[in-house]
């Protein structure tokens, strides 16, 4: 965070036309080392999931938006406690944050995935006791944390729906790598999209970017069969990360507005 702030210092100095003083105060030598001291530290310091996590609550804060957080596949808590960290960090302390994971790792891989190997079962098997003691290590108030303990195909059901009180969704984290693992997640989170959600996919570009395999098939078909769901492409992040925002379309294809989900009517049950 600290690389970022010291990017936008410097474009803000760039735009203000202090870069003419720096320039003549420094000399043109000393000047372009610090220019390439800028782009190395930015290089060397880059976490492109904190970088994400705080451009998608940044923007959930400027639209006046809110919600809650909901993330599938939490494995070592590291999105979890970015979410946390940054909703805090622009203000939106009323989120709270439901966390989706069997904690057994990957289930078996379907043929869908099979043909490009990047992925096996088993893989990221943590316990969800870990995932509680990563969180309070790095101080996240695990009181505003739910967990959903389970394979995906079980726990994302109409009965954990009425059972959990999830308001609409701010952002959204889909990080399960696999097409069998999507598809069921992408059926449960339609209820609480609004205009302006922001959905995240750490898993874009993984099977060399092919709409055949993993999340990108499974978004794919999910638009399909759901015509009033527009995602418009917002930041790539972190290597094979794609986040979008969501635009929720009437039956004449125009984007509904978000007013019934500002934050001042947030507390009003859905
Ligand atoms: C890459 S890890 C997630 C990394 C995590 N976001 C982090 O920051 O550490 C993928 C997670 O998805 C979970 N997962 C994948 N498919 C699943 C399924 N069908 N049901 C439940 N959990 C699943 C795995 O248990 C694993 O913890």
């Amino acid at each position: 965070m600290a690389t970022l702030m010291f990017h936008v210092l410097i474009e803000r100095m760039l735009k203000m036309g202090l870069v003419k003083m720096i320039q003549d105060s420094l000399g043109e030598d000393r000047y372009s080392n610090l220019r390439m001291l800028k782009e190395n530290m930015a290089r060397v310091f880059r976490d492109g999931h904190a970088d994400m996590y705080y451009q998608a609550f940044d923007y959930i804060d400027e639209m006046k938006l809110e919600g809650d957080y909901l993330e599938f596949g939490c494995f070592s808590g590291k999105t979890m406690t970015c979410a946390y960290k940054y909703a805090n960090k622009v203000g939106l302390d009323k989120t709270r944050f439901y966390a989706f994971d069997s904690f057994e790792g990957l289930p078996e891989l379907g043929n869908t995935d099979l043909e490009i190997p990047e992925f096996q079962k088993g893989e990221f098997k943590s316990t969800e006791q870990q995932f509680f003691k990563d969180l309070k290590q790095n101080r996240v108030d695990t009181s505003k944390v739910t967990t959903i303990k389970g394979w995906f195909h079980e726990t994302l059901s109409k009965e954990t729906q009425d059972k959990l009180s999830i308001r609409n969704a701010a952002v959204v984290m889909v990080d399960c790598d696999i097409y069998e693992s999507t598809v069921p997640i992408l059926d449960f989170i339609v209820p609480y999209l609004v205009t302006g959600t922001v959905l995240l996919f750490d898993d874009w570009f993984c099977f060399c970017a092919s709409d055949d395999h993993g999340e990108r098939k499974a978004v794919k078909e999910w638009l399909q069969k759901n015509s009033q769901i527009k995602l418009v492409p917002y930041l790539p992040f972190e290597g094979y990360g794609q986040s979008f925002i969501v635009n929720i379309l009437d039956s004449d294809g125009r984007t509904l507005p978000p007013a019934e989900y500002l934050r001042e009517n947030l507390d009003r049950p859905r």
